[in-house]
């Protein structure tokens, strides 16, 4: 696609795509031509039928009404705050890893746990509640092959974690907490000059939107980083050579196998790239997992290397521009604790590539079981 279809249209689903970097850059950045206002995922987009989403989440708003919610919530995730939380982070790792047998599944034992529990508990959610979330977020997630849509399970389990949501909320309200709940149900937005406090459907959304975010991308990172590693032991030992490395490896797992691979975009007027004209109102995925692949930005890209030159704009793989990644620092934090404490736990393993199953969801690329031996 990025030589031959630089601007691919597919006529079965009705879309556009975007594959080289400089293209995906640029429309990423510029979200006055390429809104998020109609949804995210392309089944978003298609049901509402060029209806705004519904439920006010930062993700799919435009300016101004993006600045406003990601105000509410910035403070939390700035570098120097989420330093603060470094030891919680490391014990909640820790309580995971204290658990497993050298023989284990680095997914499902050790990569979908502990991302979750970090974000439900910095929104409030009760210890015993965290891994009942994550299920239902799993579920909704899902996809049927050769279905965009969720299925009636996934939106039972929307249905459940939201009712979930709602009701602590209801709680918090009569009761706060230092949570994040707890300062959302107090924060101010300034709309048309006049303070106005969020509802219960916008605090739901926020908490919903956090909860997904925080939790599956990082599990998906971490997973990835175990089969990566294993294709790759040579970049491995670099890393139990010096572990000052592990920052860098990050950022290249992140771009070699980002667990968000393409953004979705609907166009507010007619745009011509490369000779072809995109009309307004149409979806565009802006593929960031084939820019991240593109030999015209990166030399040699499909070689993983933790070494690598970064240059500027080395990853779109937190987005870029105003939507990009709010947890980007908390991410980057979970990412380096998890692989420090693995390089500890398994310096030489192998893993059953018997046992290696993918995920099949929306948002989110990776694995659900990656058995693993300690050797
Ligand atoms: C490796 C882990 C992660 C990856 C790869 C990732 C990726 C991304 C990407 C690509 C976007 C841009 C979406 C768009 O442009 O439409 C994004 C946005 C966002 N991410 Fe992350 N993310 C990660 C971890 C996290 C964590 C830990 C949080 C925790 C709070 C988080 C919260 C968010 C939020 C709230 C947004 C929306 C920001 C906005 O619309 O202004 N992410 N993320």
């Amino acid at each position: 696609m990025r030589d031959e279809a630089p601007v691919y249209y597919n006529e079965k689903y009705d879309f556009w795509a975007l594959t080289r970097y400089e293209d995906v850059a640029a429309a990423i950045r510029d979200h006055e031509t390429f809104s998020s206002a109609k949804g995210v995922t392309l089944d978003q987009v298609k049901a509402k039928d060029s209806q705004p989403v519904g439920v006010k989440i930062i993700i799919s708003l435009d300016p101004p009404e993006h600045e406003r919610m990601r105000k509410l919530v910035n403070r939390v995730f700035t570098p120097r705050a989420v330093a603060s939380l470094e030891s919680m982070v490391q014990a909640t790792i820790d309580r995971y890893v204290s658990q497993l047998d050298p023989s284990f599944d680095a997914v499902a034992d050790f990569a979908a746990l502990f991302p979750v529990e970090i974000i439900t508990s910095m929104l409030g959610v009760p210890a015993q509640d965290r891994q009942q979330l994550r299920l239902w977020l799993d579920t909704s997630l899902e996809r049927e092959p050769g279905s965009m849509s969720t299925t009636p399970e996934g939106m039972e389990a929307v249905m459940k974690s939201a009712a979930y949501y709602y009701e602590l909320i209801q709680e918090r309200r009569k009761k706060p907490q230092d949570d994040m709940i707890s300062r959302l149900i107090e924060a101010e937005v300034v709309e048309d000059g006049e303070a106005r406090r969020l509802d219960d459907i916008e605090i739901t959304g926020f908490c919903t939107m956090l909860g997904g975010a925080g939790a599956e991308t990082v599990t998906k990172l971490v997973g990835n980083a175990v089969v990566v590693f294993a294709d790759n032991p040579d970049q491995w030992q670099k890393l139990l050579d010096d572990r000052s490395k592990i920052p860098a490896a990050f950022e290249e797992l992140l771009r070699y196998e980002g667990p968000s691979q393409y953004q979705i975009r609907t166009t507010t007027r007619d745009i011509t790239l490369h000779g072809t004209t995109i009309p307004e109102g149409d979806p565009v995925l802006l593929i960031n997992g084939a820019a991240s692949r593109d030999e015209r930005f990166f030399p040699d890209p499909d070689r993983f290397d933790i070494d690598r030159e970064r240059k500027v704009g080395y990853n779109l793989n937190f987005g870029y521009g105003i939507h990009s990644c709010l947890g980007a620092a908390l991410a980057r934090m979970e990412g380096r604790l998890a692989l420090n404490t693995l390089l500890d736990l398994i310096p030489r393993y192998e893993i059953d590539r018997s046992g290696l199953k993918r995920v099949h969801m929306t948002n989110v690329c990776g694995w659900a079981n990656v058995p693993v031996r300690a050797v």
